[in-house]
């Protein structure tokens, strides 16, 4: 009896402590206040963006809440407010999944904001289909219209500098692989629908945001605008949504456990946003608030040229 009872005491103590170190994950310990700082998060109406926008707001910046629907994104203004008690918090109208809406947006926000201090390119969907540019949707909303939207923004990001871009990727990354003649005949990481395939797409997609923030680093040298991607963690959010109903069952047990909540999942975020001191370590990837090598795939200087150039052309900048 005491046996058993020492056994499920055990148990128990090692599963708080895992659950408490380990899952939970680093916090960001910068004290960086924000008071006069223009800051973008894209995605920012649930998950770990909303979480991101709100610990934001609280430091003092002025919070842009880029978010496609207009209805949720109302919903998340007056919950980002309340939970920070800021008044500085904005949302303006974004579809990645839309040229033209990034260009509006971008448009939009150049006339009426004049700084822009820090961008968090957060949105990310795990969905197969079609933008209504025609791309593949999670090529073209997680990279293509992040890539647009950084490149639109720039000019402003230099003119505020020191500032920062942050790229929330993902260790999914590592079983990406950039099939380029897919990209060129049919404007998508790949095609398939099966859980794999849907998971395999996912995967690209993230890889694309670390190889961009490479070569974004490449182009940004001798200007004070840093860039960062970064591994969240695995967590608790909306990202799921449409898999199947199978998967979802399958996961919810499993995420309960060894899912982060939102909270948890936006303090790489934020360390790469706030830490002082990590500008020299600008282009490389991060998670659980530290500096992470990559493989060489997700540092290979003429894949990340050869993405730039193709998403230039995509997107009618080149
Ligand atoms: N959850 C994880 O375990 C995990 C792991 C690694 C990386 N990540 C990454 O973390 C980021 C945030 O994900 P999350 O877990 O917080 O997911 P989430 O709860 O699903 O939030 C994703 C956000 O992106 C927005 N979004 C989707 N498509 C968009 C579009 N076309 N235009 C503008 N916004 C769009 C969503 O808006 P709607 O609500 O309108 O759809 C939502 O606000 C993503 O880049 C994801 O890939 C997540
Ligand atoms: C994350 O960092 C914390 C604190 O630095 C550490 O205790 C924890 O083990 C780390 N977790 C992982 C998964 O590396
Ligand atoms: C973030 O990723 C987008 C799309 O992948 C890219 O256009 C942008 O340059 C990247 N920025 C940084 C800082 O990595
Ligand atoms: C994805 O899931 C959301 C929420 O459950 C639903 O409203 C939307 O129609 C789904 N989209 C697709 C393409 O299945």
């Amino acid at each position: 009896m005491s046996t058993l009872l020492l056994v499920v005491g055990v148990v128990v103590g090692v599963a708080y402590i895992y659950h408490h170190v380990v899952v939970k994950g680093a916090r960001c310990t910068s004290k960086a206040k924000l008071h006069g700082k223009t800051v973008i998060v894209t995605g920012s109406n649930t998950g770990i963006g909303k979480t991101t926008a709100i610990d934001l707001a609280k430091r003092g910046a002025r919070v842009i809440l880029a978010c496609r629907s207009t209805q949720r994104g109302e919903a998340a203004l007056e919950e980002v407010k309340r939970e920070s008690g800021s008044n500085q918090v904005v949302f303006m109208q974004l579809d990645l999944g839309s040229l033209k809406s990034v260009r509006s947006f971008a448009e939009n926000f150049l006339k009426s904001e004049p700084r822009l201090d820090i961008l968090i390119n957060n949105a990310g969907v795990y969905l197969q289909g079609r933008t209504e540019d025609g791309l593949g949707m999670m090529f073209g909303v997680n990279h293509i219209g992040h890539f647009l939207l950084t490149n639109l923004l720039l000019d402003r990001l230099k003119e505020c500098e020191p500032s920062r871009v942050v790229n929330v990727s993902s260790m999914a990354h590592n079983f990406g692989k950039i099939d380029f003649d897919c990209l060129n005949t049919h404007k998508a990481l790949g095609l398939g629908t099966s859980f794999m395939e849907v998971l395999q797409v996912y995967s690209h997609s993230k890889l694309c945001n670390v190889l961009f923030t490479h070569e974004l680093a490449n182009r940004l040298q001798g200007t004070k605008v840093t860039c960062y991607s970064l591994h969240p963690g695995a967590i608790n959010s909306e990202l799921a949504r449409n898999a199947s109903s199978v998967m979802l069952m399958l996961l919810k047990p499993v995420t309960v456990f060894f899912f982060k909540n939102t909270v948890q999942g936006a303090q790489t975020t934020l360390h790469c946003a706030l830490q002082e001191g990590i500008e020299p370590l600008s282009g490389r990837y991060f998670s659980n608030c530290t500096v992470r090598e990559v493989y060489a795939k997700a540092k290979d200087d003429a894949a990340a040229k050869k993405l730039w150039e193709l998403s230039e052309r995509l997107c009618g900048l080149a």
